[in-house]
């Protein structure tokens, strides 16, 4: 009788074990879920599926890593940079037309004034890591070469280029 008593209170004592371990798994596994969740909706609002970051996404990599503070045009500037297109960019690029590389007109339409010149001071590492790179390279199947241009021939080519982008708004407003 005693032996049986004894027996029934270390089963219960069992069963109550397994209860709780079980309560226990149950809400460890409930707070990891949500604990994960939390985390993927973190990391969906920091970054885009390319993994890079809003600053990157819309200014490339390079040297230039803050808004550029661009005043009024500057046309002593611009016309410096018209000189090096010419002699450092024209032999791949066209204004209007597809060439080596795409037309560049109206670039200041398609990328931002820090990505222009991230592009033109590190081809290469915007075309590994830079979505708008690598599907232009995907197009042209040729990559843009370093053409070694130092950063105020580069701030002169984007006043060259801000200027033509000025004439096309202007078009745009008269026509
Ligand atoms: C060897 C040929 C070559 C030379 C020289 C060259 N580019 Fe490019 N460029 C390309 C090609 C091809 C692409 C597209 C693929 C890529 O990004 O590499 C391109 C892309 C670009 C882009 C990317 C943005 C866009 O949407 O057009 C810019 C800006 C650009 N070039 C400006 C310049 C400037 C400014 C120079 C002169 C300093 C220059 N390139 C010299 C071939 C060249």
């Amino acid at each position: 009788m005693l032996n049986y008593k004894s027996n029934w209170s270390k089963n219960n004592i069992y069963f109550l074990l397994i209860v709780i371990s079980m309560l226990a798994l149950i809400t460890a596994c409930g707070g990891d879920s949500n604990e994960s969740n939390t985390s993927n909706q973190n990391q969906t609002m920091k970054t885009d599926p390319s993994g890079l970051s809003d600053w990157e996404l819309e200014n490339g990599f390079g040297p230039v890593k803050k808004k550029l503070n661009l005043g009024p045009i500057d046309k002593t500037m611009a016309a410096e940079g018209e000189k090096i297109f010419e002699s450092k960019c024209a032999t791949c690029h066209k204004l209007d037309e597809r060439y080596t590389g795409p037309a560049q007109r109206n670039v200041l339409q398609r990328v931002t004034p820090e990505f222009f010149m991230n592009t033109v001071l590190n081809p290469d590492e915007n075309l590994e890591k830079h979505p708008h790179s690598k599907e232009m390279l995907a197009q042209y199947m040729t990559k843009m070469t370093n053409q070694n241009v130092n950063l105020k021939d580069a701030r002169a080519l984007l006043e060259y280029f801000r200027v033509l982008d000025e004439e096309l708004k202007n078009q745009n407003k008269s026509n």
